[in-house]
């Protein structure tokens, strides 16, 4: 992966610090960004990532450099944001002529992305002959870097100083990645994706309230071999587990996702596991969870294993075919059943009379946190309703994407969390 990513967590607690010191507003909704996109393939990229953060309620002021405009138009970037983008210091229409000190003055961050090799360049040395340079030099707020250019461009003697000068100032850097380039050439210097960026960026404005704390989830399904190609599995998409991962991670937290088969791509900055069957899941969940604060099971786990998986493909030779199953280890049991239990929190999905089998499936496994939610509504969906029950009672939250129900989860976990430790 990335050369940044050993950086992530110094990155990110040096980040939170620097937003301290350098805003004394909180700045988690309402956040505004200046995006500054300069010349550079990866240009095309930068129309994303102002989606992805809009769609995060962040509000994006985009201001491009002239060379950028050749890879990317402003008009796309003015349909996307919703609002008219800066290009040209000598706009007429600023009244003050002071486009570079409102802008900047306004803003909680600059996220320079593409960073091309020639305006890290000037950013090193302080130039400011277009605007976007301008209002960097011009700011009060922190700048975010995500350099993107080809991979000798990146090795460069003169590109390794500027960055070094630019790390020395403070300036956060993200990525570059490495991989194929689109001249061809394989190596450092890609930009990271607008996914990844997006979340590296809304980490920064996260309260941080579960920093310093250790996460273990499980997501999606297991898979129960029958023989060396059939399987018995579930429709657990894996996707309420990884936002709870996302939300854990944009907490501050430290994630171990042990995940069964599913189609997604793991949150960056997880440690990622992956498993088949119940067993390997128990098995990765034993290694992992020395030193945990908190697990959070939200894996679909198979009830029942197949008694004697057959090694070969197993032909059709009678009219009827009978399964043995053996029933598997219950994980979360185990974990809540451990002397020093880290705060466990169960999902219970069911199909009908939520609260009571819920508030049952809590008490039997001992646990202090049970989230449940309908399996009609739930299951491959992108948007659910969940019902917490705790020893306070139960405390709904309505429907809405998973992330944004993720997020409350984790935030509900903090409180008890804190709580806990009063
Ligand atoms: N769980 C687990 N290991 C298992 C089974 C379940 O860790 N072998 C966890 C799930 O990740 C989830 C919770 O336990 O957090 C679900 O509880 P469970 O009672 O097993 O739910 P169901 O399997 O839905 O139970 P039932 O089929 O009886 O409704």
């Amino acid at each position: 992966m990335s050369s940044h990513n050993g950086h992530d967590n110094r990155f990110l607690a040096k980040m939170r610090g620097i937003m301290e010191q350098e805003s004394s507003k909180r700045i988690v909704p309402n956040t505004r960004i200046i995006l500054g996109i300069t010349g550079g393939i990866a240009a095309y990229k930068a129309a994303e990532l102002a989606r992805l953060l809009i769609k995060q309620g962040v509000e994006v002021q985009v201001v491009m450099t002239e060379a950028a405009c050749h890879f990317i138009t402003p008009t796309t970037m003015q349909g996307l944001s919703g609002k008219p983008v800066y290009t040209d210091q000598w706009d007429a229409s600023v009244p003050n002529s002071m486009a570079h000190i409102n802008l900047s003055r306004a803003a909680d961050a600059i996220v320079i992305a593409p960073a091309s090799g020639d305006f890290i360049a000037k950013l090193a040395h302080g130039l400011a002959d277009d605007l976007l340079s301008t209002l960097c030099l011009a700011r009060a707020c922190p700048l975010i870097i995500a350099p993107a250019m080809n991979r000798e461009m990146w090795l460069n003697a003169a590109t390794q100083r500027n960055i070094a000068q630019l790390r020395a100032d403070g300036v956060q850097i993200l990525g570059p990645d490495s991989g194929i380039q689109a001249c061809g050439e394989e190596g450092m210097g890609r930009m990271l994706e607008a996914q990844q960026l997006a979340q590296d960026i809304m980490v920064f404005f996260q309260p941080g309230l579960l920093s310093g704390k250790k996460i273990l989830v499980t997501a999606g399904p297991t898979y129960e071999a029958i023989d060396a190609v059939r399987g018995i599995t579930n429709r657990s998409s894996g996707k309420m587990g990884y936002a709870i991962t996302q939300a854990a991670l944009e907490q501050g937290a430290e994630v171990v996702l042990v995940s069964g088969p599913t189609a997604l791509v793991k949150p960056h900055g997880a440690q990622g596991v992956n498993v088949e069957s119940a067993a390997q899941m128990l098995d990765a969940v034993k290694r992992h969870v020395a030193g945990c604060d908190i697990f959070i099971g939200v894996a679909a786990v198979a009830d029942y294993r197949v008694a004697q998986p057959s090694a070969q493909k197993i032909k059709k030779s009678a009219n009827t075919l009978t399964l043995e199953l053996l029933p598997n280890p219950d994980i979360l049991a185990y974990v809540a059943s451990l002397p020093k239990p880290p705060y466990c929190v169960g999902f219970a999905a069911e199909s009908e009379n939520l609260a009571d089998y819920a508030e049952q499936k809590r008490r039997a496994k001992k646990l202090p946190l049970l989230v449940g939610n309908l399996a009609q509504q739930a299951i491959g969906s992108d948007d659910n309703e969940l019902v917490l029950f705790d020893d306070g009672g139960s405390h709904a939250l309505p429907r809405a994407d998973k992330l944004t129900l993720a997020r409350q989860l984790m935030q509900h976990i903090a409180q008890r969390i804190t709580g806990e430790q009063r």
